[in-house]
């Protein structure tokens, strides 16, 4: 089962990221499929503001993941500069996992197989726009 929201701007996508991130509960992992520019770090935006995170999100790809304290931790990764899953063991996912927050993770396409279950985002461009499918629970 998944739902399907259409977004005409980036202000749209944040907006999903945030009703989507409503429904979160600590420990809940969400891996988020799209290429560059897809708008994985827009939605992500908009669940930081979701779950009570102060500050600006910007892109993890150079340093790998950030953290952002709220009423919920996030823990927001980006796969683009890692080559498997094996990377994403590499620099300490089971011990983010451990600690409770949320873990969101851009350009999830990357890491086969998943190392773990999760909600799946998925965002395409189409009609000038983006489409952008959730996963139920
Ligand atoms: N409907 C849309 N939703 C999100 N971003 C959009 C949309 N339309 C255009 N954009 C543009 O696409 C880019 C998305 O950037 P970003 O969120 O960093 O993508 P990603 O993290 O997937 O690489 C931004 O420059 C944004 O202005
Ligand atoms: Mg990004």
């Amino acid at each position: 089962m998944t739902m399907r929201i259409f977004s005409e701007n980036v202000s749209q996508t944040e907006q999903a990221g945030f009703n989507f991130a409503r429904t979160l509960n600590a420990g809940d992992v969400v891996w988020i499929f799209g290429g560059l520019g897809a708008g994985k770090t827009a939605f992500v935006r908009g669940m930081a503001l979701a779950l009570g995170c102060a500050g600006p999100v910007t892109s993890p790809s150079y340093s790998l993941a950030h953290e952002y304290a709220g009423r919920i931790t996030l823990f927001h990764f980006d796969a683009y500069r890692l080559n498997d899953t094996e990377d994403l063991l590499d620099i300490g996912w089971e011990d983010y996992l451990l600690r409770g927050g949320v873990c969101a993770v851009e350009w999830a396409q990357r890491l086969n197989p998943l190392p773990c279950p999760g909600r799946h985002v998925t965002i395409e461009e189409a009609e000038g726009g983006r489409r952008i499918d959730v996963s139920e629970q």
